[in-house]
Order: structure tokens, then C-alpha cells, then sequence
């Protein structure tokens, strides 16, 4: 999975070494960073062109702060390439003006041209970035209170249930809509639902996920657990 997925990426920007990429963080992606990151290693892939936008951030947390979202990509992928750091975009956890930062990452993602390739996990739920089921799609990048399972999902991370964000920034539906290239992953059992809804289900805002029925190029990379429940060839409702 992490290999296929990679590879789409690298292929990206070999095609146009100047893309601009949407990023995803949680376990999902992990590997798929470590394979790109042997890729560049080989010498293979060349970073130094490329933009990237990420999905989402924890509201409250600072940069430097090992469960940060920033933290993580720092760990897991722009340390070992040789991306600009000018060129690396992540919403500001800690703005003071939390709707200015909304609304400037949007025009930032609109001044670069649009996203070439937006990479995707999914959560339980069938949320994507922190695109929580609600009544409604939330169009542009907005301040979310998470739902109660991405908290207790996301608990692991942290120490104590005390500690994990209850808010974040995230890209919304249209934002992620608007890439011209999604590629979605997805790994383990917990994952089979939420990606059978995606696929087969109604395209509803309780399952976020589903609208990307809608795009016209979307990859969706699974590991046989998450992929489980499509191979049935039944309809999720
Ligand atoms: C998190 C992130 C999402 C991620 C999803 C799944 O809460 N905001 O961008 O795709 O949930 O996470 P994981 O890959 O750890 O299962």
C-alpha cells in the first residue's frame, strides 16, 4: 500500500517537479513518507521545487510540540528531503486569529495554482483531514471541534484523554475537492467500513469521505483488512 501510494507521488513530481502537494499525517501515511524518503535518498526524487499544503493541525498545540502535526511531518519527512522550508505549508495551531488563518491558507492554496495531488487517510468515522460527519459539508479550511471517536482514536498519542485537542484547523470538502488528484489510503480492519461507505454508500456528510464518489480522479490505495468489504460487491447504506 504505503509502496503504491508512494510511488504515485514520486511519479507526480517527476511529471511536474514544481507540484503542489496536499499532505495527511496519523499512522496511515508513515511508511509511505519512509518509502519517499528512500526514494529521495537513492537520489531518485528531487524536492526542491515542490510546495505542500497540509490537511490539518491540532488547535492549542505549538510547533515544536511532539504531537503537533507540524512536528510530525518535520520528523517523518521534511528532515530528510530537500524540500524549502519556504515552500512547506501547515495551519498555524496557535494563531490568535484563528478565522484569518482559515481564510489566508485558502488563498495561499488558490495563489500556488491549486494542489496537484491531495493525499488522504481516513479516519473511523469517514472523516477526511478533520472533516468530522455533520449535517452539512464545510467548504473552505475551518476551525472543527472533532467528534467524539477521532478524540478517543487520537488518544493514543497522547498521555492522558486530558491532553488530546478537542479543535483543529482543517482544509474543507471543497478545498480537498478542489486538488486535481486525490490518492486516499487506508490500512487495517477498524478502516473496512468507513472505506465500504466511501466507495458503495450515498454520498452524505455523516460519511465525509463519500463525496469524493464526485471527483474525477481519485486513487484509493487499501491493504486487503480496510479493502475487506469490497470485495462483497454490497451496497453500504
Ligand atoms: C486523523 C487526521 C486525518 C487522518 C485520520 C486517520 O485524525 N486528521 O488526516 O487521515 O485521522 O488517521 P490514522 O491514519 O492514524 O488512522
Amino acid at each position: 500500500m504505503s509502496k503504491q501510494a508512494a510511488a504515485l507521488i514520486a511519479l507526480q513530481i517527476k511529471r511536474k517537479p514544481d507540484s503542489v502537494l496536499g499532505l495527511a499525517t496519523g499512522d496511515t501515511p508513515l511508511l509511505m513518507y519512509q518509502e519517499l524518503v528512500r526514494i529521495y535518498q537513492k537520489g531518485e526524487l528531487d524536492f526542491s521545487k515542490v510546495k505542500t499544503f497540509n490537511l490539518d493541525e491540532y488547535l492549542g498545540l505549538e510547533k515544536e510540540d511532539p504531537q503537533s502535526y507540524f512536528y510530525y511531518m518535520k520528523e517523518q519527512l521534511f528532515r530528510h528531503i530537500n524540500i524549502q522550508p519556504e515552500n512547506i505549508n501547515i495551519p498555524n495551531g496557535m494563531a490568535q486569529d484563528r478565522n484569518l488563518e482559515c481564510s489566508s491558507y485558502e488563498a495561499k492554496i488558490k495563489e500556488t495554482g491549486g494542489i496537484d495531488l491531495q493525499v488522504l487517510g481516513i479516519g473511523v468515522n469517514g472523516h477526511i483531514g478533520f472533516n468530522e460527519p455533520d449535517k452539512n459539508f464545510e467548504a473552505l479550511t475551518h476551525v472543527v471541534s472533532l467528534d467524539e471517536k477521532t478524540i478517543i482514536s487520537n488518544a493514543r498519542f497522547f498521555e492522558s484523554m486530558k491532553e488530546v485537542p478537542t479543535k483543529a484547523i482543517s482544509m474543507g470538502i471543497k478545498t480537498i475537492f478542489h486538488a486535481k488528484k486525490v490518492v486516499l489510503l487506508a490500512n487495517g480492519e477498524t478502516k473496512a467500513k468507513a472505506v465500504a461507505k466511501m466507495v458503495r454508500g450515498k454520498i452524505i456528510p455523516k460519511v465525509p469521505a463519500s463525496i469524493l464518489q464526485l471527483h474525477k480522479d481519485v486513487t484509493i490505495v487499501v491493504d486487503q483488512e480496510a479493502g475487506q468489504l469490497l470485495q462483497k460487491n454490497e451496497i453500504h447504506r
